[in-house]
């Protein structure tokens, strides 16, 4: 009988991992080993399940972690194969499979420290080569080298006019390529926002916990950082408006009302409608960042608040690319009204004459012809599934002393820990095996908020890593 239908496998047998791990491995044991081999088909995961005795799931499971890996590769109609370039493996002397080097695309650090950021992509899952193509195209294109002088300040036309008609239109902001000003990340969006509204002294409102590089942003330019309570529907807007009474100079408001950074919340309808009254009312600007927005897993999509704001509203909407690409390649946008966009062109031409333009023009080639977005179809994808199997992994083993409320997107779960717990301490131990994640405190405005929280960034994690994190917050917890 032919591979296609029938694989016999004896499974490693580690009662400590979920089997689809177990069984992931077991089948790079037998690509290791030769018994598959590059190009060879595998069968189907129905058939397999069967032979093995295992639940669908779980095989699909583990064929969904070795493509990630690079072992397997899919062909849609086709089936699944062994991958014609195998990742190059670091071999164990010992042949043991419980080595970190089992995931050879993640090139572990000596002491396989593994990190806890604040909500990354996995830059294994970017389209490298569709990007590299997309570079290539753009230099080798005979208008790239025919222009002599600087480019547009506010962007390339071209990626401008793709992000607006692909992407942000979708999202019910009905802008074009001249509403839009691109910019190296959004955080010099924020920069140049606060640099074009704000005069030293000026006060801003700004979520408490919240995001510590906008205020950085904010005080550069000489702002007051004004705190604003966060609950489970996001900003206290009640709070905000009685602030806002009390202090005239309040005259802008930074929101991320998606998915609040850190809590993960997203700010309730009643609360946006609100809050757009009240900045109305008192003339204050919005600050909308809206970071992380092609994440969202579970409800329907939510509007950015930009999208329902009316014409007399004072609102700059700023997003990222970082997180559907990856942060290193610089990439943020600013919607604006013209009087403040043409502002912030100003001075982004006083420190940064023009952006990186093969990166913009690449990148709007990659819009263009869908290359982004199927990348974001699938990155939601395999993230909701990383989302799903650290809740599990978190209930399961560390239920008795965190508690955290499943974040509807975005690539970070917010975890409180029983307020018996030294989170520092834990925090510490877990350093000292291995995980590197720090507690929540460094989100609060005051120094010394509070240390019994974590935000917990996993899109970055494949399954096997987000399981070795969470043993090893399991077996260096404190007791209670
Ligand atoms: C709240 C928030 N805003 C913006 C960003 C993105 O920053 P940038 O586009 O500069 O990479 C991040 C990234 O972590 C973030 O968490």
């Amino acid at each position: 009988m032919s591979l296609r239908r029938e694989l016999t496998l004896e499974l490693i047998g580690d009662p400590t991992r979920p089997i689809f791990l177990d069984l992931a491995e077991s089948l790079i044991r037998e690509i290791q080993r030769g018994r598959l081999r590059s190009g060879q088909i595998l069968p189907g995961t129905r058939a397999l399940s069967r032979t093995l005795g295992l639940h669908r799931n779980t095989v699909d499971a583990a064929y969904h972690e070795l493509i990630m890996q690079g072992w397997l590769v899919a062909h849609s109609s086709r089936g699944t194969f062994v991958a014609e370039d195998l990742p190059d493996v670091i071999r164990d002397e010992s042949r043991s499979f419980h080595s970190p080097m089992l995931n050879p695309r993640h090139v572990a650090p000596p002491s396989c420290l593994l990190t806890i950021t604040d909500g990354t992509p996995d830059p294994r899952l970017m389209p490298r080569v569709e990007l590299a193509r997309a570079f290539r195209t753009v230099l080798t294109s005979p208008h790239f080298f025919s222009s002599s002088g600087y480019a547009d300040p506010n962007g390339a036309t071209m990626l401008r006019a793709a992000l607006a008609e692909e992407f942000l239109n979708a999202r019910g902001l009905s802008v074009s390529a001249d509403d839009i000003l691109i910019t190296h990340g959004s955080q010099m969006g924020l920069f140049l926002a606060a640099s074009a509204v704000l005069s030293p002294g000026d006060g801003i409102a700004v979520e408490n916990p919240g995001y510590p590089f906008a205020w950085a942003s904010f005080r550069s330019g000489g702002a007051r950082i004004i705190g604003i309570p966060v609950d489970e529907e996001g900003l206290d807007v009640d709070h905000l408006a009685h602030e806002v009474r009390q202090d005239p100079g309040i005259r802008a408001v930074y929101v991320t009302p998606h998915h609040q950074y850190p809590t993960t919340v997203t700010l309730g309808a009643g609360r946006r409608l609100k809050l757009l009254e009240l900045a109305r009312k008192h003339d204050l600007l919005i600050i909308e960042d809206d970071y992380d927005h092609d994440y969202r897993f579970d409800s329907a999509p939510v509007l950015p608040l930009a999208a329902r704001a009316g014409s007399d509203q004072r609102l700059i909407h700023i997003g990222s690319l970082s997180k559907l690409t990856i942060p290193a390649l610089r990439l943020g946008y600013v919607i604006a009204p013209p009087d403040i966009l043409s502002r912030m062109t100003e001075l982004r031409k006083a420190i940064d004459r023009q952006g990186d333009v093969p990166l913009e023009q690449a990148m709007a080639l990659m819009i263009r012809n869908g290359v982004l977005g199927r990348h974001a179809r699938k990155a939601r994808r395999i993230y909701a599934e990383r989302r799903d199997f650290l809740l599990e992994e978190i209930g399961s083993r560390l239920g008795d002393i965190v508690t955290f409320t499943v974040p509807a997107g975005g690539l970070a779960v917010w975890m409180r820990t029983d307020t018996r717990i030294d989170a520092v301490a834990w925090a510490a131990a877990a350093r000292e095996a291995g995980l590197q994640i720090e507690t929540g405190d460094r989100f609060f405005i005051e120094s010394g908020g509070d240390p019994n929280c974590f935000r917990f960034g996993y899109a970055h994690l494949d399954m096997r890593e987000i399981s070795r994190a969470v043993s090893i917050m399991d077996k260096s917890k404190p007791s209670h």
